[in-house]
């Protein structure tokens, strides 16, 4: 797997440091409140793990499943929700956790979705953010690390569901992707 990578990009090492610094930040914004945080799958997974064992605040954890990549690379811009009934955020403070933030198709949806739903607050934490024109404007409120606009896998990221269990992130090799 590792040898289909062009580059590595972080290693796990360097996650886990930047993750203990997130964390502390989210730890420290959410001293007095009850957290709700959900994680959409399955991008976040690996992430969402190692993340909330560095949180030592009481929280509540959900997970969304939205189809919105159809196994390509580019975002399809239609974003499917998979279960039927949301969360109960009502009146909840919650945290959307991602994988990364590409197009903003995705967190986009789901924020409006969710606003739907009643909760007391929304805020978003991706692993990583592309530096790029998005196609809908999304602000994370916390971000891992800002990297160029390439295709990444590893560390929950996937390209057609493989590499995921990559334990680093970096650059899928060009002739690995099908045209
Ligand atoms: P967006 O809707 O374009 O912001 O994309 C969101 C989703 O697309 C992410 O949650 C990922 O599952 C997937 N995605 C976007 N960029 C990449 C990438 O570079 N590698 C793997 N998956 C990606
Ligand atoms: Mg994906």
């Amino acid at each position: 797997m590792q040898d289909d990578l062009e580059r590595t990009l972080f290693d796990e090492a360097t996650i886990l440091a930047r993750l203990d610094g997130i964390a502390a930040q989210i730890s420290a914004d959410y001293r007095d409140r009850e957290l709700t945080v959900i994680a959409i799958l399955n991008g976040s997974l690996i992430f969402m793990a190692d993340l909330l064992r560095r949180i030592p605040l009481p929280l509540k954890l959900d997970c969304l499943s939205v189809a919105s990549y159809h196994g390509g690379l580019q975002t399809s811009g239609e974003v499917i929700f998979r279960q039927v009934a949301l969360p109960d955020i009502e009146g909840r403070d919650v945290l959307l956790l991602d994988d990364i933030l590409d197009s903003g198709n995705t967190l986009a949806a789901i924020r409006e979705k969710l606003s739907t739903a009643g909760p007391r607050s929304v805020r978003v934490c991706v692993l990583l953010q592309k530096k790029k024109v998005r196609q809908r404007p999304v602000d994370a409120d916390y971000v891992g690390f800002e990297i160029e606009d390439e295709f990444v896998v590893g560390y929950g990221l996937d390209y057609m569901e493989r590499y995921r269990n990559l334990p680093c992130i970096g650059v899928l090799r060009k002739e690995l992707i099908a045209q």
